[in-house]
């Protein structure tokens, strides 16, 4: 009889799909506690639903492919076990490569701005991105990106029903603003928006993606922090105009990623609103928020300066029409916001390579509070 290796053993159950999730257990890591001689084979094997009638199949689809591999004198027993719900969630996000969160702490900043840049501009470099607009009490990326009107479709997968996020500028867009009336103030209670936010983000057909980003609602409350817990989180970007207020904020909001139970890094800071500059006059820089206020909140936090964007009518004015600034390729906006997203690809890389994957955290509710 040949020798049962774990290379042929794992080569084996790698034939074998988890039928919620669609893709073979072993690239998704749900086998465990693999035990082999030359004649017996024992493992377990996590499934989404833990249903008897699903385990049984799971069961049978794993003994199915060993005896295929190795015949029927091999004694195989298998243990079919259900996922907790964080593994769940941390599964799901295997075909997603980066999430990236863009936070504030003080609303208007520019967040949604410079997440719809940021977005693009990873697009225009080849990646594949897809975009969730976090902000349920504000949603405004399908303005910016020119596809309020569209209605993302439903695809059923295995009998589950998926959200196709809806394309535009290379870039794959969910919001909350595509399922509620534009003109309607989504007012919902915090466990309803972590809910639809996890539908968004976990129950979507969002193929393979390079970087997932997120852009948050300003503030460091519990729906924050409900939503930096449920998913793997790579890393966060830090908003800030170089105001002393905006400044304290940022600071607020720093201190939540870096929360023991959180642990997510801190990517960096971008100021925005660095500098005003009319648009006849691009080399005039007048500092009416303060100058280089985040630079410095950078330097003493020690985290890197992602970069600076200047305030300019033309910032606004196009992500209001729906083509955001990053788009007009020469423009000195747009040579800021490309450094930028060269800037935030180099931190990724380096946070890869230097730190261990961010856990998602096995807790619901009772999560530590911070000031708002
Ligand atoms: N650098 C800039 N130059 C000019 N206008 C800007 C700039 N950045 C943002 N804006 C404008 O400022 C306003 C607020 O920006 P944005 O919506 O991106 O902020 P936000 O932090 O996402 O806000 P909220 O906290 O409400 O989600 C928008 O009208 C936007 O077009
Ligand atoms: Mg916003």
């Amino acid at each position: 009889m040949e020798k049962i290796t774990k290379e042929d053993i794992l080569e084996a159950l790698s034939k074998v799909v988890e039928p919620d999730l669609k893709k073979d257990i072993v690239s998704l890591e749900l086998v465990s506690d693999l035990v082999f001689d030359d004649t017996q084979i024992s493992f377990k094997v996590a499934v989404q639903n833990a249903a008897m009638h699903s385990r049984n199949r799971m069961q049978e689809a794993c003994e199915f492919a060993l005896e295929r591999k190795f015949g029927k004198s091999v004694k195989i027993s298998c243990e079919i076990i259900g996922m907790k719900k964080s593994e769940t969630n941390q599964t799901k996000m295997k075909g997603i490569k980066n999430i990236i969160a863009v936070a504030s702490g003080k609303g208007g900043v520019g967040k949604s701005t410079i997440t719809a840049n940021l977005a693009i501009g990873l697009a225009q470099k080849g990646y594949k991105v897809g975009l969730v607009d976090a902000d349920i009490y504000g949603p405004s990326q399908p303005l910016m990106f020119d596809v309020q009107h569209e209605k993302p479709l439903g695809k059923n997968i295995n009998g589950k029903q998926h959200i196709v996020p809806i394309e535009s500028y290379g870039v794959k867009l969910l919001s909350i603003g595509f399922f509620a009336d534009v003109n309607q103030a989504v007012i919902w209670r915090g466990p309803m928006a972590t809910k639809a936010l996890a539908q968004m983000v976990f129950d979507a057909d969002w193929g393979e993606l390079d970087y997932l980003v997120l852009d948050l609602p300003p503030g460091t409350g519990d729906i924050h922090l409900s939503l930096v817990q449920s998913m793997p989180i790579t890393g966060a970007v830090i908003v800030s105009t170089p105001q002393n207020i905006a400044l304290a904020d940022a600071r607020k909001g720093i201190n939540m990623f870096q929360l023991d139970t959180i642990n997510v890094p801190v990517l960096g800071i971008v100021e925005n609103m660095a500098w005003f500059s009319p648009e006849e006059l691009p080399n005039n820089k007048y500092f009416i928020f303060g100058n280089e206020g985040a630079k410095n909140l950078a330097a003493q936090l020690d985290v890197p300066l992602l970069g600076q964007i200047p305030l300019v009518q033309s910032i606004r004015e196009s992500g209001d029409a729906g083509r955001p600034a990053i788009l007009q390729e020469t423009s000195p906006t747009a040579i800021a916001f490309k450094e930028m997203t060269d800037n935030i690809i180099e931190q990724i890389n380096w946070r890869n390579e230097s730190l261990d994957p961010t856990k998602i955290v096995p807790v619901e509710y009772g999560a530590p509070k911070c000031s708002t």
